[in-house]
């Protein structure tokens, strides 16, 4: 069976007081949910608090992007390497935020995946369409083509160890979720793309939904067969809400 997860990307949102008092509530409402289930990827100075904080519980965490080399004069970046000093899981690379708004192409974002592979965490994934990409009808294309960059760079084997979260970007802090018809559609189609390359691979994949998933819509998206869990943006800020997703992604 696949893996479930609720990952919570609180992108750059937080406090050391915020935090304590957000994770407090999430580690007493998802008490009893089985260690990996649910995760927080948090902005990279609260790191260190938040490993002290999650250490001996069964949320997981990681950081929310990362550096595509692994030392250097690369002045305000950070490796893959550092965020395992920090006992991360996960990284995620290539949020559509990274892509238009700091300029990370899918060249990139396969450098940074496999940098994150390389230092021994899971890279989460991220591919989507825009709104004037859906309209004109190339979503396929799209998401093939960040995929593509991915498994060229990588091989097909390496989707063995990382997870895929497809983001519509229409549907990113829109508060218009993708329906689930919708969202079962394109992750029934980038499983498939996948198994042409390899079937098990595909078969064993844990692909997230992403984009406006909130406490009432997300038991209906991860009851989708190819919908494996979510990754969470506004909604992992509010306790008892992220909460209630985490409970709907249990496996
Ligand atoms: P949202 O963000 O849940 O606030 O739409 C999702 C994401 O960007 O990962």
């Amino acid at each position: 069976m696949r893996k479930k997860l609720v990952a919570g990307n609180w992108k750059m949102h937080g406090s050391l007081v915020q935090n304590n008092e957000l994770l407090d509530a999430v580690i007493a409402g998802t008490a009893g949910m089985r260690k990996g289930n649910c995760a927080v990827c948090v902005p990279y100075p609260y790191l260190s608090s938040v490993q002290s904080i999650l250490q001996s519980t069964h949320i997981t965490w990681g950081a929310q992007n990362v550096s595509q080399f692994s030392k250097g004069a690369y002045t305000g970046e950070v490796s893959a390497a550092m965020l395992n000093d920090f006992s991360c899981h996960y990284a995620i690379v290539g949020h559509s935020e990274r892509r238009s708004l700091f300029g990370e192409d899918s060249h990139t974002v396969a450098l940074k995946y496999t940098a994150v592979q390389n230092a021994g965490l899971m890279p989460i994934l991220c591919v989507g369409e825009s709104l004037q990409q859906r309209d004109t009808g190339v979503t396929q294309q799209v998401v093939t083509e960040q995929l593509d960059a991915v498994i060229g760079q990588a091989g097909v084997e390496s989707l063995r160890k990382a997870v895929i979260a497809y983001e519509p970007v229409w549907a990113i802090g829109t508060g218009e979720t993708a329906t689930p018809q919708q969202a079962q559609e394109v992750h029934a189609f980038i499983r498939e793309n996948i198994a042409k390359h390899d079937i098990a691979v595909a078969a064993g994949i844990t692909i997230l939904y992403g984009g406006s998933v909130k406490a009432n819509n997300a038991a209906e998206l991860f009851a989708m067969p190819d919908i494996d869990g979510g990754l969470i943006g506004g909604a992992s800020l509010i306790a008892e809400d992220f909460v209630t997703i985490c409970r709907a992604g249990q496996d």
